[in-house]
């Protein structure tokens, strides 16, 4: 049996954040940190096994026990809602999920309004909370062009230092929620590696009171 922990990490800025947050709790892979075009890093000494994913992936890789644990944004859980425990809030990663839209905004009357998104699942949700009959754009990346090129009214996505919205001339109009990166665990690898999940939880949790 493996009984290596095996993690999916975020390639990007979130993965190097949550790496050095794994680090400083002792779970480096020195490894990793010389990675070239390497998708897949092992420590043996402590019994583990990193693995850089695409953001949008690790819930996968996590469900379907190809890794035990995996840094995930809430937007990602929230977004494709994966058969997983999610295990510590690891407080980086901070942004928020907005809907966003031209400076000089004003709802459509008598109309659908056109939601363009790489997140039609929040954005569905969200609406339909409101009672707001919506038409779905689903892109998958640049949203922020749907808008100024009139392909829809608005947009949902992810605001974190607001600088994008900001030089394309858009702005914030409402708030839906605050999202940060989640510690999340396979169900049975829970059980399975409880002793050295629970340990690594722990470190984790504690380094990041230690940073408050
Ligand atoms: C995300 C998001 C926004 C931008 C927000 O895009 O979709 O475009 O970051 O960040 P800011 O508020 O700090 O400017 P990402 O970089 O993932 O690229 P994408 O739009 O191509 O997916």
């Amino acid at each position: 049996m493996n009984t290596a922990l095996n993690i999916a990490l975020p390639k990007g800025r979130l993965g190097e954040k949550a790496y050095s947050l794994l680090k400083s709790s002792g779970f480096s892979c020195p490894a990793l940190e010389d990675p070239g075009r390497k998708l897949i890093f092992e420590n043996p000494e402590k019994n583990l096994r990193y693995f850089w994913v695409k953001p949008s992936d690790v819930a996968i890789y996590v469900e379907r026990g190809a890794a035990d644990l995996g840094i995930a944004g809430k937007d990602i859980l929230l977004e494709y809602a994966p058969d997983v425990y999610e295990l510590l809030d690891l407080g980086i990663g901070k942004c928020r999920m907005a809907v966003a839209g031209k400076e000089n905004f004003r709802e459509p009357t008598g109309q659908t309004l056109k939601v363009a998104t790489k997140f039609p699942n929040i954005t569905r949700n969200y609406y339909a909370e409101k009672c707001r009959d919506i038409d779905i754009i689903h892109l998958n990346g640049s949203i922020e062009l749907a808008p100024i090129l009139g392909l829809s009214h608005v947009i949902v996505d992810i605001v974190e230092t607001g600088v994008t919205l900001r030089e394309n001339k858009l702005q914030v109009l409402e708030q839906i929620l605050p999202i940060s990166a989640r510690l999340i665990a396979n169900t049975a690898s829970y059980q399975f590696k409880e002793a050295a999940i629970g340990h690594l939880c722990r470190r984790l949790q504690e380094q990041k009171e230690g940073s408050l």
